[in-house]
Parts: C-alpha cells; sequence; structure tokens
C-alpha cells in the first residue's frame, strides 16, 4: 500500500531515506516524502509524482542535512495525490511527524473530535488524524510522556496502521508502532533503520527485528526498545535475512516482471524439492492428524486477485483428485458473506504478501468459527503466516514487480501437492496414478523451461495484438481458471480491456461482444473437453474473431480452427496452468511494453493491498 522508511545514525538521513524508498516505490508511488530533524526542529519536503520528483526537489531546492528521518512512499486512500496529502504528516504546532501505512477508519469521528478542541486541519488524509492526536495527548492529558501519548493514540485509532513517529522533544529517537500492517526494525552498527519491508534497508544490515501488533519500537542510533500497549518491556528476537539484495534487484532485466517470470523454473524447483523424500509428498508443516485431515468435508479457498485464481484451479484440481466438496471465493466476499465453518472445514488461504487486509480478515473469519487454516504465503513472518494453523511458504523469493507472476506459479505447485497428499491419505487415487502425478510434479521447473524457450512466438504474437481495445481469453475446467490469470494479467499491465469467461457462457452472452477482428486467445489444452473447445473456437470464428489457440503438443488438428497457435508442453491435465499460464505472463508483459507502459509499477495499482 504505502512505503516507511526511516534513518537513526551519524550519517546524512537523506541519501538513506531516498534509497530505501526506492525499494518500496512497488507499494505506492503516487506521491512521496520526509521529515528530518534538524536545527532544533522538524523539516519535512514531499512532493506529488514519483520518487524521483521528491529526489528532485530536495537535490535542487532543500537540502535537508538531519541524521534522523522518516520518509513515506504514498498509495492515495483518503484525498488525491498532492504536495499536502502526502505524507509525513505534522502536528498543528509541527511537534511531531508522522508517516503512516494503512487506514484509521474512524479518522472522520476524530477529526471532528479535535476540530472542535480548534485544531485545524492541513489534509484530506486519514492519517493527519494521528499527528494531529499525539500532539493534543502530549501537550493534555499525557503531561509530556511521550510512551503514554503514543499507546493513548493507539487506543483511540481504529483500522490498521504502520507508523513512524518523530517529536521534536526528542530530536535521538524514532518511535514506530504497527497493527496488521507490516514494519520491521534493522540493527546497523551504530545506526538503527525502519521500513515496510527487507529490501529498504538490505543494502546496510541483513539482522531484522519484526514489529508485531499493538508493540511500540523506541529506536535510538545504539538501541532498539520493544513495549507492549501497557508499555511493559518485552524481548524481541533478532532474525538474519538469507537472501541476497541481488534478489531484489533487477538483475540485468529491464524490469522486475521478466526478470520474475524467468525466474520461475527455479522458484517450483525450490518450493517443490523440498517437500518431496523419497519420491512421497511430506507436508511437514501441516500440523492436522491424518484422522483429522480424513474428516475434513469441505474445502474453502482463498484469496485476491492472482492469488484467488489459484484458488479457481485448485477446485477443479482438489474436486477431481481428492473427491472432497470446494469452493474458491475472493477474500472481500468471504469475510461477508456468512460462510457455512466449523471444524470439519479446511480453508486454504492464497497470498504472496501475507497482508492483504481482505484475506487476513477472511483467515480471522474462518478461525473463529473454528475451521482449520492452512496459509500458502511466500513472505516470512507476514501477518497471515503468524495468524494461520500452519503455513506452507512458496520459496519464490522477493516479488517485486506489481504484476505477480512466480508467486502464481509456486503457489500452484504447492496447490498440487496439497491435492496429491490429501487424495493419497484418503485413497482417492491409485498408486500408479500417484506415481505419475510426483513424475509431472518434478518435472515441472523444466516444463516451464521450455515454454520460456518460446519467446519469440509470444512477442511475434504481442507485436500483432498491442493495438487491441480488448482481448477475451476462453477456456473450460483448469483452462478457464488459466484464462482469468491471463485476463488479468493484460489488463493491469496493458490497460487493455479483457475478459475470461468459460467456453460454454459465450453462447449466455458474451459473444455478443464478438465482431470481426476481435481477439479470443482460446486455452484448449485439457484433453477431454478439446472438442468443446473446438466448437467454441468455431462459433467465434464464425463472427470474425481473430483466435490464438493454445494446446498441448501434438494436437495439430486445432492449426484449421485458429489464426495463430501456442503449443505447451504435456502435463497433468490439472497442472496445465502452469505451463500455459507463463507464456502469457510474457505476452501480457510484451504487449505493455509495446504500448510504452510502466510495467512494474501500473497505474492505481500497489503490490501489496493492507487496507480494504
Ligand atoms: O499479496 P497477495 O497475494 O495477497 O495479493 C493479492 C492480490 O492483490 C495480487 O495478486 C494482485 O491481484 C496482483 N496485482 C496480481 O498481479
Amino acid at each position: 500500500m504505502c512505503g516507511i522508511v526511516g534513518y537513526i545514525g551519524d550519517d546524512r538521513a537523506v541519501p538513506f531515506l531516498l534509497q530505501g524508498l526506492e525499494k518500496l516505490e512497488y507499494r505506492g508511488y503516487d506521491s512521496a516524502g520526509v521529515a528530518i530533524y534538524g536545527g532544533g526542529k522538524i523539516n519535512i519536503v514531499k512532493a506529488k509524482g514519483r520518487l524521483s520528483v521528491l529526489a528532485g526537489v530536495l537535490d535542487n531546492n532543500k537540502p535537508l542535512m538531519g541524521t534522523l528521518g522518516i520518509g513515506h512512499t504514498r498509495w492515495a486512500t483518503h484525498g488525491a495525490p498532492s504536495d499536502v496529502n502526502s505524507h509525513p504528516h505534522l502536528s498543528e504546532n509541527e511537534k511531531f511527524a508522522v508517516v503512516h501505512n494503512g487506514i484509521i477508519e474512524n479518522y472522520l469521528s476524530l477529526k471532528e473530535y479535535l476540530g472542535k478542541k480548534g485544531i485545524e486541519f492541513q489534509s484530506e488524509t486519514d492519517t493527519e488524524v494521528v499527528a494531529q492526536l499525539l500532539e493534543y495527548y502530549y501537550n493534555g492529558e499525557c503531561e509530556g510522556k511521550i510512551l503514554d501519548t503514543i499507546a493513548k493514540v493507539m487506543s483511540k485509532v481504529e483500522g490498521s496502521y504502520a507508523l513512524g513517529i518523530i517529536c521534536e522533544d526528542y530530536p535521538d529517537r524514532i518511535f514506530c508502532v504497527r497493527k496488521d500492517s507490516p514494519l520491521i526494525i534493522g540493527k546497523g552498527d551504530g545506526e538503527n533503520y525502519l521500513a515496510s519491508d527487507i529490501p529498504a534497508i538490505l543494502s546496510r544490515t541483513r539482522e531484522i527485528v519484526r514489529i508485531k501488533d499493538k508493540e511500540i519500537c523506541v529506536l535510538t542510533k545504539n538501541s532498539m526498545d520493544f513495549y507492549n500497549l501497557d508499555l511493559e518491556p518485552i524481548e524481541k528476537e533478532t532474525e538474519t535475512i538469507e537472501w541476497d539484495i541481488a534478489s531484489a534487484e533487477k538483475g540485468g532485466y529491464p524490469h522486475f516482471m521478466l526478470k520474475e517470470i524467468h525466474e520461475q523454473p527455479d522458484a517450483v524447483r525450490k518450493t517443490v524439492s523440498p517437500r518431496i523424500k523419497d519420491g512421497r509428498i511430506a507436508l511437514d508443516e501441516i500440523s492436522l492428524t491424518a484422522e483429522k485431515l480424513r474428516n475434513i468435508n469441505k474445502i474453502y479457498f482463498i484469496g485476491c486477485g492472482t492469488a484467488y485464481h489459484v484458488g479457481v484451479a485448485a477446485k477443479y484440481t482438489f474436486e477431481k483428485l481428492v473427491r472432497i466438496q470446494t469452493e474458491a471465493d475472493v477474500a472481500s466476499e468471504f469475510r461477508y458473506r456468512e460462510p457455512l465453518l466449523d471444524e470439519n472445514t479446511l480453508v486454504l488461504i492464497t497470498s504472496q504478501s501475507g497482508e492483504t487486509a481482505d484475506t487476513l480478515a477472511a483467515l480471522r473469519e474462518a478461525k473463529k468459527h473454528g475451521s482449520h487454516v492452512i496459509s500458502i504465503v511466500n513472505v516470512v513472518g507476514s501477518t497471515i503466516a503468524n495468524e494461520s494453523d500452519d503455513v506452507i511458504y512458496t520459496w519464490a523469493g522477493p516479488e517485486i514487480s506489481v504484476a505477480s507472476t512466480k508467486a502464481y506459479s509456486t503457489q500452484l505447485a504447492v496447490m498440487y501437492m496439497i491435492a496429491i497428499y490429501l487424495a493419497d491419505l484418503k485413497g482417492a487415487i491409485s498408486a500408479e496414478d500417484y506415481d505419475k502425478y510426483m513424475a509431472d510434479l518434478q518435472a515441472l521447473p523444466e516444463k516451464i523451461e521450455e515454454t520460456l524457450r518460446e519467446t519469440e512466438k509470444i512477442q511475434y504474437f504481442a507485436s500483432k495484438s498491442f493495438n487491441a481495445n480488448d482481448m477475451y481469453f476462453i477456456g473450460r475446467n483448469v483452462d478457464y481458471a488459466v484464462s482469468l490469470e491471463a485476463s488479468l494479467k493484460l489488463k493491469e499491465i496493458s490497460y487493455i480491456h479483457s475478459e475470461a469467461y468459460t467456453g460454454g457462457e459465450l453462447k449466455h452472452g458474451p459473444i455478443s461482444l464478438i465482431e470481426p477482428g476481435t481477439l479470443v486467445i482460446a486455452f484448449a489444452s485439457y484433453g477431454k473437453l478439446f472438442d468443446k473447445m473446438l466448437s467454441n473456437i468455431k462459433e467465434v470464428k464464425a463472427r470474425g474473431a481473430v483466435v490464438l489457440g493454445v494446446t498441448t503438443q501434438g494436437r495439430t488438428e486445432i492449426e484449421s480452427e485458429t489464426d495463430f497457435d501456442f503449443y505447451v508442453p504435456e502435463v497433468s491435465d490439472f497442472m496445465l496452468p502452469s505451463v500455459e499460464v507463463v507464456p502469457f505472463q510474457l505476452f501480457a508483459y510484451y504487449v505493455a511494453a509495446m504500448r510504452g507502459c510502466d510495467i512494474d509499477k501500473p497505474r492505481n495499482l500497489a503490490k501489496s493491498v493492507t487496507v480494504e
């Protein structure tokens, strides 16, 4: 959503803050700002637009020299992107400056309350109430006691927040707190750091401490002290980050998205191999006993966006293999629809970031009803990972591009593993099938590599299509699941209008959209329904559509019905999304590149949606 960074040490703070914010720009990029303590007061510079605009202002007009500061890159929720709505926000008498990630849900009533006390607001943001409340309680009932003030403000605000706070009276301290939004502390040598995410501080340290919900941290250049809401000191563990800074950089690729697409074979390999022992799936992360697992009578797959599309693919897979009732739902619907949940329900939550607000709320709803929650998460130690009964990590490494790619592939692989594992446990598949699935699962990285070798074909098709106004993706069964994802990839980074439909639904309405020249991408790999898809292709061709057919190698009969074709390697049919998605991630990428779009930072989007 938004990115927070902080520095306290002996160096000038601004260069570190700008460098850190650059690493966090994927979280939001409509405005940015910094607050630096210097010359006995808090100085603020902020600017609407990309970070480069702020950097320009700081370079040219307003160099700030202090060695303590906080910075922010914003994804607007309350108030349009503008200089005044950018963070940091100051309190009325400039005693406090605040950067915030999250949403203060009761900000209107708090604003009204403070307004009645004569406090004037500068911005339209929810965040400004935090700055104003801090000064109000600090000068009032908290009598200048800073930690009491912070605890008091935390008791007043509702919603989600990660906050970096500096106070004019404490020129040697940064204060930080969080609830439902990520925040980490980096441990340096004679300096310390604060950030929303690890890449922001990785150039200086690998030693981090994660702030948990409702914890307060006080940072000086040589210390970090943690307190609970009762202001009792708490002990925290330091974690060493194993992955390299190079994993969070482009490594020679023009965009993170392209790099991450190419990382997929390795990411899937790293996710699958450690969980195979003696040719069998070993999911040691699942704490449910075999007996309890056998009693599960319903599975919900919950996520948002791409993570939800993994759930749609999983629904087909689990029904086929495990023979169990399943539902896939977007988290924002699930959390409010009073789903039927009990202790025999298994909820599989999927999230790359592990911080998505709706997904987290869905998880809590499931747990409230006694259901067992297993999450499939990429970011270690994230809130969803922490709150789940069990977590199965995808070892995809940091995914920086807003458009998710390698997270999808690794999440799918985990779903296949759980499905095969449960199917075996329930005796729903034969020993031969088990062995075949295991062989295909382990061969997936090479099959994905094979599809990556076809990049030129995809570039050619992108060059024929990048001027289109609309595109339609159709498929049946798991081919429909992958259509959803291919369509989302295209629309989010190229801004071409695109929809995904099941082949069978076409004649119930969507076919009226087809006119001469309309582009249709038809996934026709799912063997049992190949003929049905051929009929759907004929239907759209008869209305003048230009069709790119996608099917498995050898099914050349598709060629007589289509204008272009793309062949994917053969795999067990439920694993088809893994090989079909890759060419269409590339397709979206090249179409967006040909249209001159900002691929890693598409308009209006942010990588991690930590607000509702
Ligand atoms: O971090 P999460 O996996 O929970 O994020 C879910 C969605 O916000 C995410 O997949 C989004 O749809 C991506 N932009 C898709 O490319």
